[in-house]
């Protein structure tokens, strides 16, 4: 058995009436990627809202490594190990692609107020290294061309790439990854899942939301299917597709054959 890096435990939203989360439990393995599928509506941005500290659940509870995190406000969950992107592209459009990476790495740079006040030395170097940090993140997501330019002027992929840039900035051990793939070209898919492999490959520990079933069952070793805020299924990509639950209430006969015959 490999070791748990995140559990969520009888994880529950209540917003008035509506249930969007009713008792969700799974773990991540250290070092996996780990999918969170499941049709329009059915919890998934509302359990990364919940994991990062966004929203407060009801009950249930959220655990990184072995320590619970619940209470702990979103700034003290990304200084714990983790960090995500969003459904829709969240960034600074002003600034450049190198300062929207450094933006996501100042909770690394422990400086006091006063030295960032007077610029004193020890600052500079330590802006030195984030500087230099943050271009060797752009160059591993393929962006250190685009350092300069706003955020705001890249082109749609590269800024999907950029929130990931933003998000590794951090060091995290769990990267969270919101339909990262959205709206993509299927070149650009390509590149988005030979980065997710280099991370991997890194050491890195993903939870991915994605609705491209290729890309999922690519990419992920094992997946939680999620339905009206309930989990319906847990697997191995193989075993999950073939599941005549998950088939009925999410991926239709057809995309279940096709992603059979491509696996
Ligand atoms: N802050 C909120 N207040 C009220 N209802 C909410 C809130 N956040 C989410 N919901 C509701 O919770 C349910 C789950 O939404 P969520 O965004 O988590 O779905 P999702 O699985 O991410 O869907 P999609 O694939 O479309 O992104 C939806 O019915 C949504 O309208
Ligand atoms: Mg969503």
């Amino acid at each position: 058995m490999s070791a748990t890096l995140l559990s969520v435990e009888d994880l529950t939203v209540r917003f008035g009436g509506l249930t969007a989360l009713s008792g969700v439990t799974f773990c991540v393995a250290k070092g996996a990627v780990h999918g969170l599928i499941g049709p329009n509506g059915a919890g998934k941005t509302t359990a990364f809202n919940l994991i990062s500290g966004m929203t407060a659940q009801t009950s249930g509870s959220v655990t990184l490594e072995g320590a619970k995190l619940d209470g702990l406000p979103t700034w003290k969950r990304t200084a714990r190990g983790m960090a995500r992107t969003f459904q829709n592209i969240r960034m600074f459009r002003e600034m450049t692609a190198l300062e929207n990476v450094m933006a996501g790495a100042h909770l690394r740079t422990p400086e006091s107020f006063g030295s960032i006040l007077f610029r004193l030395g020890s600052f500079r170097a330590a802006e030195r290294s984030a500087v230099a940090n943050a271009m060797d993140i752009l160059d591993f997501v393929g962006l250190s061309e685009q350092a300069e330019r706003r955020g705001g002027d890249l082109a749609y992929g590269d800024q999907r790439r950029l929130e990931i840039a933003r998000a590794l900035a951090s060091d995290p051990k769990l990267l969270m990854l919101d339909e990262p793939a959205a709206g993509m070209n299927p070149s650009e898919k390509i590149g988005l899942i030979d980065l997710i492999a280099r991370l991997r490959a890194r050491g890195l520990t993903l939870l991915l939301v994605e609705h491209d079933m290729h890309f999922v069952m690519k990419l992920c070793d094992r997946i939680t299917v999620l339905n009206f805020g309930a989990k319906i299924a847990e697997g191995a990509p193989a075993e999950v597709r073939a599941n005549p639950t998950v088939i009925e209430a999410y991926l239709g006969a057809k995309v279940a054959r096709s992603l059979e015959t491509r696996a």
